[in-house]
């Protein structure tokens, strides 16, 4: 069994990249064609729970659909925290256009011991199949793999959400395994398929 050390650096690898800490407490603002990545904001509140309220959104998350706007704020204040402490957390996901939050995409954890992470998102059901958790993902593996000493980087799925699969397939992360029974999630045992992409995988192909 491995066990995942949360740790703050506090100088870069000497190979040009951020230190974790540092990156983790500014996440930095990523722009694709449609979208803007940037940190959670205290006001994101109402968007993020017109969506994470869903109870269809929120059926194959580790979270479930938030009860009350004060709910969400408790969320966001969380993940403010965390980043605050030079921790992994999570971006907000908003429209190029409008500035419109649609969804968040971030790190489940990071380990300095292995250069590795876990990324999950999630999308109001309004934007979904329109291609932006893809356009999300592939922006934050191309930042992580640019930014910080990260060697491979992870994602999973319960099986029965095959969508959420093919967004790491799309994004660049190979199939690994089904993993019977990995993970608790609503009070019952559930089947991940687990994906990653490795620097190497993204030096042969470039996303
Ligand atoms: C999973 C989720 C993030 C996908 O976001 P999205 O923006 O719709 O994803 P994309 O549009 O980039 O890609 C979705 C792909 O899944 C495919 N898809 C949709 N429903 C599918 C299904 N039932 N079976 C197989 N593929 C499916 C789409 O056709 C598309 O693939 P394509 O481009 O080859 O046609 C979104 O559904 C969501 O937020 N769900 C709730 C939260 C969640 O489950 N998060 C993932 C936790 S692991």
């Amino acid at each position: 069994m491995f066990s995942f050390r949360w740790t703050r650096f506090l100088a870069s690898d000497g190979d040009g990249r951020m230190s974790p800490a540092a990156y983790f407490s500014s996440l930095p603002v990523l722009e694709t064609d449609r979208l803007v990545l940037r940190p959670l904001r205290r006001q994101d509140a109402k968007d993020i729970f017109s969506y994470a309220s869903d109870p269809e959104v929120a059926r194959y998350v580790l979270w479930g659909p938030h009860q009350s706007v004060s709910e969400t704020r408790s969320y966001i204040r969380y993940m403010r925290s965390l980043s605050r402490r030079g921790l992994p957390s999570s971006w907000a996901v908003t429209l190029r256009d409008s500035g419109k939050v649609i969804g968040t995409i971030g790190f489940m954890w990071y380990s300095e011991a292995n250069s590795a992470a876990e990324l999950g998102y999630s999308l109001s059901k309004s934007f979904w199949n329109l291609g932006y958790a893809t356009e999300a993902l592939r922006a934050v593996i191309r930042s992580v793999f640019a930014a910080l000493p990260v060697n491979r980087l992870e994602a999973q799925h319960d099986l029965r959400n095959p969508a959420s699969g093919r967004v790491m397939e799309k994004s660049g992360m190979k199939k690994e395994g089904i993993l019977r029974q990995r993970i608790r999630n609503k009070g019952e045992y559930v089947d991940v398929a687990l994906f990653a992409i490795l620097r190497s995988d993204l030096e042969n192909q470039p996303l």
